[in-house]
């Protein structure tokens, strides 16, 4: 087997393996911003990439895709339920975002989180060259890096979170906290998606676990005694710009997003929320300010509509069951009252659409709602502007994503406050032509000069001027 100077490792590969009833199976992308980011950065790098095909059983064998080396890690069934739906999305999701819905802690889960990261691992210590960079991913590998510091010390270890890092009042509530601190920092560079993850990061190190701390590093020990420093700071991940750009702006896509218009009926105003149906991103709150503003009169269908895609997202665990029932119930109610034959008031969609749909639905958009109430970064804010090469359309953005870190020409809102929401909206609906198109420029300008190209190289960058020393392979 090759050996790689790049190894990427995540819960995920780029794609699942969707298994049929026939048996027969096919590869899907995989959901979510992880993988929107990476497996454009990865294309044609020769590397490799470590993670689950997205199925209980069996792994595949490693192939070669996409100028890649996938090299799928096996979860099983009881698995899938502790590392995967329990540690990973019911105790460690909730804690770092909020605490939105209660955190679940179980001590089979965390074992069970500890035995899935000694299998990345070793994993990623199989095909990494000597001397190779090794990327590690998100909340579900945090004990990845000494992991395979352990085992290879000749190898440079990062880490990237896509999700934010909770402050340290939140994080103190984890049984594991200091295992989790000690796993990250066998990292040679961690990166976090904001300033202020990246100092809830340091200050937990320094607080829960006593480490010290000098400026953006928490200083730490080798096995071997030796001192060491890892760094710790932001870079915002982004999207890739030019190639999404130029799928906008195809004859088939445009064509497509009149094609759109025309079947909701040639509205005045297409409202849009594209999100994974998870609780982080305030689904439910958009839909109190939308009922609202009907109730009042203020928005009338079929003048205005509004299309939610929620895509179908761990749909085993609870809090996600409950939410969809929360949501399924609030589309009804409001498409039972101000809808009309042949126009509903919500256009809601549970599913998952190619590129080319969503491409052409945020063109066919006059009005974006991203209204988490915490987001590690939020893609599809940047995916909108990137869209819209025709200036045109708003976007409404939560001051609780990182995103608006990056886009301060949106109209922000903080959707825990429903009237400031609900007026937010309006504002964005009626702000003149010329301003909301200045608005899109300077929004596209800040997307097409941080693009994702540009994040990792930052971070790989960061990564290579890390601090480092050298070890034998052992
Ligand atoms: C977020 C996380 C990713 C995750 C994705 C989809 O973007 O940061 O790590 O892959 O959601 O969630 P899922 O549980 O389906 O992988």
């Amino acid at each position: 087997q090759r050996s790689y100077d790049l190894v990427i490792a995540a819960n995920r590969l780029p794609v699942d393996r969707v298994v049929a009833p026939n048996g027969s199976s096919q590869w899907h992308r995989s959901p979510g911003g992880l993988v929107t980011a990476m497996d454009s950065v990865m294309r044609g790098r020769d590397g490799a990439w470590v993670g689950w095909a997205g199925e209980p059983g069996e792994a595949p064998a490693p192939f070669a895709e996409a100028g890649m080396w996938l090299h799928p890690v096996p979860l099983d069934a009881q698995e899938l339920e502790t590392y995967y739906e329990g540690f990973s999305n019911d105790t460690l999701w909730p804690i770092y975002h909020d605490v939105i819905v209660p955190a679940h802690f179980h001590r089979e889960w965390w074992q069970a989180y500890e035995r899935v990261n000694e299998r990345f691992a070793e994993a990623v210590c199989e095909v990494a060259a000597p001397g190779a960079k090794v990327w590690i991913h998100d909340y579900q590998l945090q004990l990845v890096p000494a992991l395979v510091r352990r085992r290879r010390p000749d190898v440079r270890i990062g880490w990237f979170n896509h999700i934010p890092f909770p402050p340290v009042e939140l994080f103190a509530q984890l049984p594991w906290r200091s295992q989790i601190i000690e796993g990250l920092l066998g990292a040679d560079y961690l990166g976090f998606q904001r300033v202020a993850d990246a100092q809830n990061f340091l200050r937990a190190a320094r607080r829960l676990d006593g480490r010290a701390t000098r400026g953006d590093t928490v200083v730490t020990r080798d096995p071997d005694g030796a001192e060491r420093v890892v760094r710790a700071s932001a870079v915002p991940i982004s999207i890739d710009y030019a190639d999404l750009e130029s799928l906008a702006r195809s004859e088939a896509v445009q064509e497509r997003a009149r094609q759109i218009r025309t079947s909701l009926g040639e509205p005045e105003v297409v409202m849009l929320g594209v999100d994974r149906l998870d609780y982080t991103k305030g689904i439910r709150h958009r839909l109190k300010a939308y009922e609202e503003l009907l109730a009042e009169g203020t928005l009338r269908p079929p003048e205005v509509t509004f299309v939610q895609v929620a895509t179908p997202s761990r749909e085993r665990v609870a809090a996600y069951k409950r939410l969809r029932t929360e949501v399924e119930t609030t589309v009804g109610r409001i498409n039972g009252t101000y809808g009309t034959l042949g126009s509903p008031a919500v256009h809601y969609l549970h599913h998952s659409y190619p590129r080319e749909e969503m491409a052409a639905l945020f063109q066919a958009a006059d009005v974006m709602l991203v209204t988490p109430l915490r987001d590690g970064m939020n893609l599809v804010a940047k995916e909108y502007v990137t869209c819209r090469h025709d200036t045109g359309g708003a976007l409404v953005l939560s001051e609780f994503t990182g995103a608006w870190h990056e886009l301060h020409q949106s109209f922000v809102c903080n959707p825990h406050d429903i009237e400031g929401l609900k007026q937010t909206i309006l504002r964005a609906l009626r702000t003149d032509d010329k301003e909301r198109r200045r608005l899109m420029r300077a929004l596209r300008r800040r997307v097409a000069d941080n693009d994702v190209q540009r994040w990792a190289d930052r971070f790989l960058t960061n990564l290579d001027t890390a601090p480092h020393k050298p070890g034998r392979k052992g």
